[in-house]
């Protein structure tokens, strides 16, 4: 390859990567908070070695066919659901992600949001902003206790598990799980149960959403699912909006099927302005910054951008998402 290979990257990261990427490519970072329009990135990437891609940037099968030499997508998140994984392989596109390092960022967020939801934290600053707070109320402001319940864990993986042992060790729980995966070390280590998701959600004072967002995880707590959840339930989500159907949570809200839920992420992201959710007092509604910290992002950045630069040198790459592209890879 003649020269530094050329990249596009769809936004502006943080210096602990993108100054890795800035010397070893020849790169274009798009500058605006909001993102490139796809028809954009698909025209950007038409002469590129490598793309940066985020979770709001779809790369489908359309865009890859408009960027011939386009060799690998790093995107800078560990969800990959933005990207067409099958079509990338049969181009020969291999794709990177950021697993590992913002698992405890957001373990955290999802216990913050628990916590948060479960002592009505948020509708008690809005309470004290307001000027409603006149005197200590006896039967003010009663949320749940946290010690000793039972948690219920969907989607058992490095982040499932990480919320699990918070759980288990700094606030007693028991914990079961619904996966389709046996965890074994959240077995021996937590005492973790696998139970099926309908026992899950009948038994579970609290439910954390850690699950892929795929075919068969989309609308996986929709009405039915929120009806055998008890009243005193709350719902926790930090892995992507789609797991939820929104207004069907909106109305278990509002009629106290469940008593509240902390969500990082909504569908879409940001939720209409007018969507039922951002009125209810029980629903804590974050604008998806659960890796949001200065140490994890600028550990993405680094895996994202080591990613970037083994995929235009076709090497291998430190966090790959799909190494079945091997044989096939763009040279
Ligand atoms: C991810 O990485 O997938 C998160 O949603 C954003 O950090």
């Amino acid at each position: 390859m003649a020269g530094k290979p050329k990249v596009f990257v769809t936004r502006i990261l943080p210096d602990a990567g993108l100054n890795h990427i800035r010397e070893a490519c020849d790169a274009e970072v798009w500058p605006e908070q909001l993102p490139p329009p796809y028809d954009l990135i698909r025209q950007k990437v038409a002469d590129c070695d490598g793309l940066v891609s985020l979770l709001t940037d779809k790369i489908d099968a359309a865009l890859l066919d408009a960027a011939p030499r386009l060799k690998v997508v790093s995107n800078f998140a560990v969800g990959f659901n933005n990207i067409d994984i099958p079509a990338a392989t049969q181009r020969g596109v291999a794709v990177g992600n950021t697993p590992g390092v913002l698992t405890d960022a957001t373990a955290d967020m999802a216990f913050c949001l628990l916590i948060s939801a479960a002592r009505r934290v948020v509708e008690g600053h809005q309470y004290t902003l307001s000027g409603q707070w006149k005197t200590w109320e006896p039967l003010g402001h009663l949320g749940q206790d946290l010690f000793g319940r039972t948690v219920g864990v969907i989607g058992m993986g490095r982040i499932g598990f990480a919320f699990a042992r918070r759980c288990r060790f700094g606030w007693d729980m028991r914990v079961l799980y619904h996966d389709v995966h046996r965890n074994e070390k959240a077995e021996q280590e937590l005492g973790a149960r696998q139970v099926d998701l309908d026992m899950l959600l009948r038994e579970a004072d609290f439910v954390s959403l850690h699950a892929d967002l795929n075919e068969t995880t989309r609308g996986l707590i929709n009405r039915a699912a929120l009806q055998k959840m008890k009243r005193t339930a709350i719902l926790i989500n930090t892995a992507r909006g789609p797991l939820v159907v929104q207004k069907d949570l909106a109305e278990a809200l509002q009629a106290g099927t469940i008593f509240a839920a902390g969500l990082d992420v909504t569908d879409p992201e940001p939720p209409a302005a007018d969507d039922p959710l951002l009125k209810l007092p029980n629903a804590v509604v974050a604008p998806h910054i659960a890796s949001a910290t200065v140490q994890t992002r600028n550990a993405m950045a680094e895996i994202c951008a080591s990613n970037l630069i083994a995929g235009v040198s076709g090497q291998k790459l430190p966090a790959w998402v799909n190494p079945e592209v091997e044989g096939k890879r763009r040279r």
